[in-house]
């Protein structure tokens, strides 16, 4: 695992030329999309990538990580619309080229399944961006989660919805109970895992990841089994390290 501590503008900055770097040599790459705030920096560089210097999406295809169970199709925290907002509307995507579950289906379960044969049937994610949440999750694999784990519904812990409330008016009542999320192993199905953390709230969470022992009780430390993973962490979340 690749390690690298950086002021939070660099850290886009690298996670964007990975991203380029895999586009220009191959257009039709399948990348993994990432909400929660970690990633921002990286779309609102890629969309100015797209603008100035032309890079293109057109061919490429991109899969969600994890949706919020039963909120309406325009609500604006809904994981597909925070998508469609920060990033796809931002740069040159086909029509129905990003893709995430569906919260909103009859049957979740089917719904989770049809998913992870989506992306086996896109030939798997090339680079996943990830944020990491303060109990060491990646999507919304909670402490506890199986390693083995693949696309399925979670119940989300009250430390998550806690720290999500913020974009619910910081009003946890309003923050769903359950999710559907790629599994740990739908996660390191992918080719490469670009994990970004920033802030002292991510700290013990960074120091779990890269230095504790491969626990389901901190999710992200999985990724230490990965042949192709990079960490990249501000000052306060390396402060632990
Ligand atoms: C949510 C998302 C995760 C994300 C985490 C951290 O729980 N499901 O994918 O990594 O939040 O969010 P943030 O980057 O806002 O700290």
């Amino acid at each position: 695992m690749e390690v690298v501590i950086a002021p939070g503008d660099q850290l886009a900055r690298i996670a964007a030329d990975a991203i380029e770097t895999l586009l220009r040599s191959q257009p039709d790459s399948v990348l993994g999309l990432a909400t929660g705030s970690s990633p921002l920096k990286v779309y609102d560089e890629l969309a100015r990538r797209h603008v100035e210097d032309g890079l293109g999406f057109g061919r490429a295809r991109a899969f969600m990580l994890d949706e919020y169970v039963g909120l309406a199709p325009g609500h604006p925290e809904r994981y597909r619309n925070v998508i469609e907002t920060e990033i796809a509307s931002r740069v040159d995507f086909a029509p129905d080229a990003v893709q995430g579950p569906d919260g909103n289906a009859g049957d979740l379960p089917a719904a989770c399944a049809a998913y992870e044969a989506a992306i086996v049937g896109a030939g798997g994610v090339d680079l996943q961006l990830l944020g990491i949440g303060t109990d060491g999750h990646i999507a919304f694999n909670e402490p506890g989660s199986s390693l083995a784990s693949r696309t399925r519904i979670k119940t989300l812990t009250q430390q998550t919805r806690e720290d999500n409330a913020r974009f619910f008016d910081d009003d946890i009542d309003r923050v769903p109970r359950h999710c559907l999320t790629q599994g740990l192993a739908t996660i390191m199905s992918a080719r490469h895992l670009v994990l970004l953390a920033t802030g002292k709230g991510k700290a013990e969470a960074v120091h779990q990841l890269v230095e504790g022992p491969v626990s389901a009780l901190w999710p992200a430390t999985i990724m230490q089994m990965h042949p192709h993973a990079t960490v990249l962490v501000d000052d306060a979340a390396a402060s632990r390290l």
